[in-house]
């Protein structure tokens, strides 16, 4: 079967988008996951734009060894010159160069004549030629260009040694029906276009880039270009992971495989989003949160059944352990009932139509319902729980100046105790004076913060991990305060120790908060000042 080659421009098109600049560290960590991730090439960056960018495409070059590594290039003397000293040290490596062949942007951007921007393009490849094989030309904003004029240039590239033609659709102008007739005619019209490979480089500015790439490849493209995450340039580039799983999953209708690793696309999709900060949105296709999350009941009993009735690939495919099903109020008695299983209770034992009642009316009330949730209707039946912990109320006091504290009154198996402590921030005083009047020895081991709805008055959800003795455990509070939120969270998180390991005695209080990264926003460390 014929392969389709995938180009990889995350560090280069991809940095180009707001908020995704990297440092050389994190250029270098992420080009050695796109290697493991299998890409051919990867686009290490611009050499010549600038002293950080010329060392790191250097290094790049030198410690990646599986990937063809290039570096962008104008079609400019100085240009091709620093790429090609960044990367005389490596491997593997080629010359990326362009112009704009556009009327549009040679007229106004450029202002040069067309006969010199294809003479500049000319000598660019020439002068690549004469240092490397590997020589890619990019006539930019080919969508938008005059065809005539774009087999004119190409040809003269291809007559100048270029191996590459990549046809950049640079503003996400064309339609999949276009980009087709174009790399058909380009194919058929260019100087030994038999010789060389087609490629594409698809933008998103009208959500089109992965469908317009793959009619390239359908036309005769046999590379493309795109980014982890879509990221890149306005509305991005076409994402990777989109078009490695279109072209596996449907393989009986395109008829092409790829080097890809694909198991590694979800881990480096995670990679890229804890590097730059920038999440992907919960519906992005392969690896947002909810690509393989089921919350309909329907769709959940089907997946129980059998995965494939609303799974067109395994999570495990693109590297994600398992489907998840989101339990809330579209949710059915069966995914209830082994979902209670997977959290080892006898279903035997359970009245599942009676804890069906209860959770449907737990799901009207709240969004989702978590594990925890369905713990809790389990083992004392909703409204007769008693939890050993209860806040009864918090008062905290911070500021630029105050020294955080915070003064709580707490029931413990019923009887009242009122205590003050501090903290580094008021969260922080807040957890410390609860452990000081439960003397509960346990580490915290995350904390996060998530908005439930928008605005200044949302309410705030917080989780924490929580470990004692081994056992790891979860506990979560939801306020409009999200220091009252930080409480109830480790309170339900102490409650639900209290239920595992019956018997727990007051001791000696051990904290530790946790620093978590400062880039992600919705998290924040134990001690941060919310
Ligand atoms: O979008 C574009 O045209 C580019 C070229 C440099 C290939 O990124
Ligand atoms: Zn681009």
């Amino acid at each position: 079967m014929e392969k389709v080659k995938f180009f990889d421009t995350t560090l280069r098109d991809g940095e180009q988008s707001p908020g995704c600049s990297m440092s050389a560290d994190e250029k270098l960590t992420l080009a050695k996951q796109l290697e493991r991730l299998g890409v051919n090439t990867i686009e290490a960056g611009f050499a010549a734009s600038s002293p950080g960018d010329f060392e790191s495409v250097r290094e790049i070059g030198r410690q990646i060894t599986n990937s063809t590594v290039v570096s962008l290039c104008r079609a400019s003397k100085n240009d091709i010159d620093s790429a090609i000293e960044a990367l005389s040290d490596a491997k593997n490596w080629g010359i990326h160069t362009f112009i704009s062949t556009s009327d549009l942007h040679m007229k106004h951007k450029l202002q040069m004549e067309p006969k010199d921007v294809k003479a500049m393009a000319v000598a660019a490849v020439e002068r690549a030629k004469k240092a490397t094989d590997n020589v890619e030309f990019s006539p930019e904003d080919a969508t938008r260009s005059d065809p005539e004029f774009l087999v004119e240039v190409l040809s003269e590239t291809v007559r100048a040694g270029a191996t590459i033609l990549n046809i950049p659709d640079t503003v996400g102008y064309t339609t999949p029906d276009e980009m087709f007739d174009l790399i058909t005619r380009l194919r058929n019209e260019v100087y030994n276009a038999d010789k060389v490979t087609f490629s594409v480089h698809c933008h998103n500015d009208l959500g089109l880039g992965v469908a317009n790439s793959l009619a390239a490849v359908r036309a005769g493209a046999r590379q493309i270009e795109c980014t982890i995450n879509g990221i890149g340039e306005r509305a991005g580039n076409a994402s990777l992971e989109e078009l490695v799983m279109a072209l596996k999953t449907r393989q009986e209708y395109f008829g092409f495989e790829s080097d890809i690793v694909t198991e590694q696309l979800f881990p480096s999709s995670k990679l890229l989003s804890k590097i730059t900060g920038v999440d992907v949105q919960p519906n992005k296709a392969i690896v947002g949160a909810n690509a393989f999350a089921h919350e309909a009941g329907i769709h959940q009993h089907g997946v129980l059944k059998n995965p494939l009735t609303y799974e067109i690939m395994t999570p495990q495919s693109v590297g994600i352990k398992s489907s998840s099903l989101v339990m809330g109020k579209h949710s059915g008695r069966f995914a209830l009932g082994e979902r209670i299983k997977e959290l080892g209770f006898d279903l035997n034992d359970i009245d599942l139509n009676h804890i069906f009642k209860e959770f449907k009316r737990l799901a009207d009330l709240k969004k989702q319902v978590f594990d925890e949730d369905i713990e809790a209707l389990v083992t004392h039946g909703i409204g007769k729980q008693t939890d050993k912990y209860s806040l009864e109320d918090l008062i905290v006091t911070s500021g630029t100046t105050a020294v955080p504290t915070a003064t709580i009154s707490m029931k413990i198996d019923g009887e009242v105790f009122k205590k003050a402590s501090f903290g580094d921030g008021p969260v922080d005083a807040a957890l410390n004076t609860i452990k000081e009047i439960t003397g509960i020895q346990c580490t915290l081991t995350s904390y996060v913060v998530k908005a439930i709805t928008g605005g200044t008055d949302a309410q705030g959800e917080v989780s924490v991990g929580v470990e004692k003795d081994g056992v790891r455990i979860t506990g979560r509070g939801a306020h409009t305060d999200i220091v009252v939120a930080s409480a109830l969270a480790f309170l339900n998180a102490l409650n639900r120790l209290a239920i595992r390991s019956k018997g727990l005695s007051p001791s000696t209080v051990s904290y530790t908060p946790l620093t978590l990264p400062p880039i992600c926003r919705l998290y924040i460390s134990a001690d941060a000042r919310p």
